[in-house]
């Protein structure tokens, strides 16, 4: 097991420096309120009558986590799309924003495509690529998403670019002052969660040492739900680690039956419930029960309480507090957080047929 207080270990094993996106993730939201400036959305874009994302990976979560936070208030449908084509419904009337970062993700410009011949409105997000080049061709607005990074790490641009769009068009409110806090809370927390606070006064650290040997399961309700999915992928995709995620209430529906086979499995498993006094109050009570019949099946399990007073706060430090687990687990596991070969070597193979 590697030493997380071992600074010059740790830099030895993250040489692209994903610890410090991680850091960044609070910069990356104060720098992409400005992302829109000098881009025209055409003003119809603000009568369609449903918004459907299109993504992939870490090009989706960014959607997702805006979808969970705004269900509540937008006053039409926003649903993320991680497939070819588009659903049926979506047509003139709809607004579909094509959001990849390396702008060359097959699904997602498979999405725009459809777009396209369906005459829908269409959006597309960035750093350039096949994306870019579809959005030069066909005068659609192209936002640039400049932050070099591996995807998953850009998520604070693609978050706020994406709030942005739906505020600038008027299908949510502004939340400057809330996204202000949100980022407040994000350094108030990195100073307990950064490489430099001892393992011993570090819960980030601390998680990440519970996880280590044990598959994660993430579970999420309500605005946290994408937060818990969120967790997932970063804990696949950093720290090269199976884990997966539920969502309350729906996981009482079944995963609560399903922890007693394979018997082996329960020590080897890890639940982290994501908790917030903003949720509804019956799921507060979900937790609870949920937590009583893990410890009958001898499942560990553990709350994570959500920082922050608004929903936004604690989405962004929820997601922030996971990426350092996810980095802390990936230098116990001794691997570098931010090169994917096998998501390389598919893509690699599937663009050779
Ligand atoms: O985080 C990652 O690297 C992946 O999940 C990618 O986001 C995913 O494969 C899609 O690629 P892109 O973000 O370039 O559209």
């Amino acid at each position: 097991l590697n030493d997380l207080d071992d600074l010059e270990l740790m830099g030895r094993l993250d040489p692209a420096g994903m610890l410090q996106r991680i850091a960044e993730l609070p910069l990356q939201c104060q720098e992409a309120q400005g992302s829109l400036e000098g881009i025209e959305i055409p003003a119809h874009y603000a009568q369609a009558r449903n918004v459907v994302i299109a993504g992939m990976g870490g090009s989706a979560i960014g959607g997702e986590l805006v979808q969970g936070l705004i269900e509540g208030e937008c006053r039409v449908p926003v649903m993320v799309r991680r497939d070819y084509g588009l659903p049926a419904f979506v047509g003139e009337d709809s607004l579909v924003i094509a959001s990849s970062y390396s702008g060359n993700t097959e699904e997602t410009l498979s999405a725009a495509r459809c777009a396209l011949h369906r005459g829908t409105k269409l959006l597309a997000i960035s750093t350039g690529g096949r994306i870019m080049e579809l959005a030069r061709k066909h005068a659609i607005p192209w936002v640039t998403l400049s932050y070099d990074s591996v995807p998953r790490a850009a998520v604070g641009h693609s978050f706020t670019i994406l709030l942005s769009i739906l505020q600038s068009l008027g299908f949510i409110s502004q939340r400057p002052q809330e996204l202000a806090e949100a980022i407040e809370e994000m350094h108030s927390l990195q100073d307990e969660i950064r490489p430099e606070v001892p393992g011993k006064d570090n819960p980030a650290k601390a998680l990440a040492e519970k996880l280590y040997g044990r598959m994660a399961i993430v579970y999420g309700a309500q605005h946290l739900a994408a937060v818990a999915r969120r967790w997932k992928g970063q804990f696949n995709e950093n720290a090269k680690a199976w884990s997966f995620f539920e969502e309350f209430p729906e996981l009482n529906h079944n995963a609560l039956e399903g922890y007693q086979f394979p018997v082996p499995f329960a020590k080897e498993t890890l639940v982290a419930m994501l908790s917030s006094s903003l949720y509804h109050p019956r799921i507060g009570e979900r937790l609870r029960v949920t937590g009583e019949v893990l410890d009958q099946h001898r499942v560990e399990h553990l709350k994570l309480e959500a920082w922050g007073a608004s929903p936004l706060a604690q989405v962004l430090t929820a997601v922030h507090f996971g990426d350092y687990v996810s980095a802390y687990l990936a230098m116990l596991y001794g691997v570098n957080p931010s090169p994917n070969p096998a998501i390389d070597h598919l893509k690699q193979r599937l663009g050779r047929k």
